[in-house]
């Protein structure tokens, strides 16, 4: 008997993250939510093998023999290891559909504004390479902005604060289009880096990334005076002796390491707010702002921009999937790869012919 799925190409939404990758497939929700890392055997020839991605290969980063090669693909919000980022993308789109059994398909992917021709163009041969078959790229503040409901299309102001791994995008939108927007290298990667600069200074102590990361989320508050003090105890190499050596750090020292990384958000978004007419300026107030990306969940730091820029801040239930639920939205709402939901507010979309195979 004939079977009417295997006509229709299934639709995939992608949120290609410098930190996480995720994926969402219609009709069956958030299917892959991991790290963007990739594990790549070097002894295997000729060209090396990939094995492990995601939480597997994120658990070997620091910590693998020099035959193996652990790659985070994509920095800064762009992909800078095509080969990898393909062989990532490949795996765990293999790993989607060992669960949702689709086989080519239609992909919405989220990028980062002002992405440029040679990135975006990376993004959608990582695409076509993992299968897909018609992509579509959108903005991922617009994106965002649609995961939560915000009314885009309305003559109001509708601001957005995303803070990922590798950028920190601000943007305001308007009658479905982007009014101002600013991107800035600023994010969680250059948080973990000055956390790991000042506990070499302050401790003569060097420590590895994933300790930087296991102190920025688990003490870090924007607000350190107006919550108790949390400590953590730090694992690395003492610079001097070089022996292992184990330190106790505090709220006040994370916000020392990382107060600069956060006031350069603040002023990024100030820049924006510069930017807009009048009468948005006028909306902000009342409307305050979305805040969404890992660096919403920070303790206070919500509160700590409102506190700077003067307007109230939104943080959504999950502001790690309001990107791919937007992407996910947009890829829902169209008929065919026309609709005027991207088309008509993305400047990354409105600029780059979709790749066809
Ligand atoms: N509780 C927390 N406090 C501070 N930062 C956090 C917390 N939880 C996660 N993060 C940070 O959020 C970042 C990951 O967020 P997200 O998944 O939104 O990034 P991404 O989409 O992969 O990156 P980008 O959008 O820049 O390409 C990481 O840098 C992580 O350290
Ligand atoms: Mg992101």
């Amino acid at each position: 008997m004939l079977n009417l799925k295997s006509f229709m190409s299934d639709r995939v939404a992608i949120d290609l993250g410098t930190a996480n990758t995720r994926l969402y497939v219609q009709n069956e929700g958030i299917v892959i939510d991991e790290p963007s890392v990739v594990a790549v055997d070097l002894a295997i020839k000729p060209a090396g093998r990939v094995v492990a991605v995601g939480f597997e290969a994120s658990s070997m980063l620091g910590k693998a023999p020099e035959h193996i090669r652990v790659i985070r693909p994509v920095r800064y919000g762009a992909i800078t290891d095509i080969d990898a980022a393909c062989a990532m993308l490949s795996r765990f789109i293999h790993k989607a559909r060992s669960r949702s059994r689709f086989s080519r398909f239609q992909a919405v992917i989220a990028v980062p504004a002002g992405i440029s021709q040679i990135e975006s163009h990376a993004v959608i041969e990582a695409a076509e390479a993992a299968g897909a078959s018609r992509i579509q790229l959108l903005e991922s503040t617009l994106a965002a902005a649609l995961g939560a409901d915000l009314p885009i299309g309305e003559p109001v102001c509708s601001m957005v604060v995303d803070i990922g791994g590798g950028t920190t995008e601000v943007a305001v939108m308007s009658l479905s289009g982007i009014v101002a927007s600013r991107s800035t290298r600023v994010a969680g990667d250059q948080m973990n880096m000055a956390i790991k600069n000042y506990i070499r200074r302050r401790f003569d102590l060097l420590i590895g990334d994933s300790w930087a990361e296991r102190a920025k989320t688990s003490v870090a508050n924007a607000c350190p005076q107006s919550d108790e003090n949390a400590t953590i105890e730090i694992r690395g190499r003492d610079v001097t002796s070089g022996i292992p050596k184990v330190i106790l750090i505090d709220t006040h020292d994370i916000w020392e390491a990382m107060s600069d990384q956060i006031n350069a958000i603040v002023q990024t978004a100030r820049s924006v707010l510069e930017e807009i007419p009048p009468e948005l300026s006028a909306d902000v107030i009342d409307r305050g702002f979305l805040l969404t990306g890992g660096g919403a969940l920070m303790t206070n730091l919500g509160l700590y921009l409102s506190t700077q820029l003067g307007i109230p801040a939104v943080i959504p239930v999950d502001p790690l999937s309001t990107v791919l639920l937007g992407a996910a939205g947009a890829m829902n709402a169209m008929t065919d790869f026309s609709s005027h939901i991207i088309a008509g507010c993305s400047r990354a979309a409105r600029n780059i012919r979709p790749a066809l195979v």
